[in-house]
């Protein structure tokens, strides 16, 4: 499609730089993929945890920026929002903390660390598991020791819950307008549903349908936080050319 559009002269310089840009990251991908997949895979399915999580982040990155490029495109509704700034600060965190989140779910995936601990909300008798610091030196815990890698990402999920919750709640005690009220809603689900799947997919010792289910809504819920940014802007509506 790049192609044909340059070729049809369809892109004004800011979309054209923009495309060489999606062009690039995707390219990026492409050898970042070829970089993970030499760390293993050759006769176990085993890649290096870091060099996953890179991977994932990428695309996850890819994927945002489509994302608000094509919410670039579209046509909102120009409602205006009267706690513009108070909403927008809220999801602006609430992303930031979701993208932390993503990063750890990547290592609790290339750590195997979905495989221990497999019961909520417990981490089998423990709140926090005992061996949370036993590397050496203390920060190689929070990248490579399953389960205060588990640990993290289970706490950071509560947090997740928490602000969704609390954002929800804040949408209907101020004034705010309908597309902040509906995409505040489809996060608070989306939040919902992932918590679910994420308890689900660890009682069930990683059942693949499930982890996948739980990557997926990840980046539902990345595009959600994105869209909800953008709705509550100025009504920037634009053409292609
Ligand atoms: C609510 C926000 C959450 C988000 C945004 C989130 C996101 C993610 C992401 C992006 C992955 C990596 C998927 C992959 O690369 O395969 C992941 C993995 C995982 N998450 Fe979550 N998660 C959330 C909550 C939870 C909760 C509440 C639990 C369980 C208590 C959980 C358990 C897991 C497990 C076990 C994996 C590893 C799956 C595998 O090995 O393939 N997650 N999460």
């Amino acid at each position: 499609p790049f192609i044909y559009f340059v070729a049809r002269k369809k892109l004004n310089s800011k979309w054209l730089k923009r495309s060489v840009w999606l062009l690039i990251l995707g390219g990026s991908q492409g050898l970042m993929g070829w970089y993970m997949v030499q760390s293993g895979l050759v006769d176990v399915p085993h890649v290096n945890p870091y060099r996953l999580t890179a991977h994932l982040m990428l695309a996850f990155t890819i994927f945002a920026f489509c994302v608000w490029y094509a919410a670039d495109l579209t046509k909102f509704n120009s409602q205006s929002e009267p706690r513009k700034q108070e909403l927008s600060k809220w999801l602006k965190i609430l992303f930031g903390v979701v993208v932390v989140q993503v990063v750890w779910g990547a290592l609790v995936a290339g750590l195997d660390a979905g495989h221990v601990y497999n019961t909520f909300p417990k981490m089998y008798q423990y709140w926090v598991p005992p061996e949370i610091m036993a590397l050496e030196p203390w920060y190689q815990n929070f990248t490579e020791n399953s389960s205060t890698v588990q640990f993290i990402h289970r706490s950071l999920a509560a947090l997740i819950g928490l602000m969704a919750i609390g954002y929800w709640v804040r949408l209907f005690t101020v004034p705010s307008s309908n597309s902040a009220k509906l995409w505040g809603g489809i996060i608070f689900v989306l939040v919902l549903v992932q918590y679910a799947l994420g308890v689900f997919t660890l009682i069930s010792h990683v059942q693949i349908t499930l982890a996948v289910m739980h990557q997926f809504v990840a980046l539902l819920l990345v595009g959600a936080i994105l869209v909800g940014i953008y709705s509550i802007r100025e009504n920037r509506a634009q053409t292609i050319l």
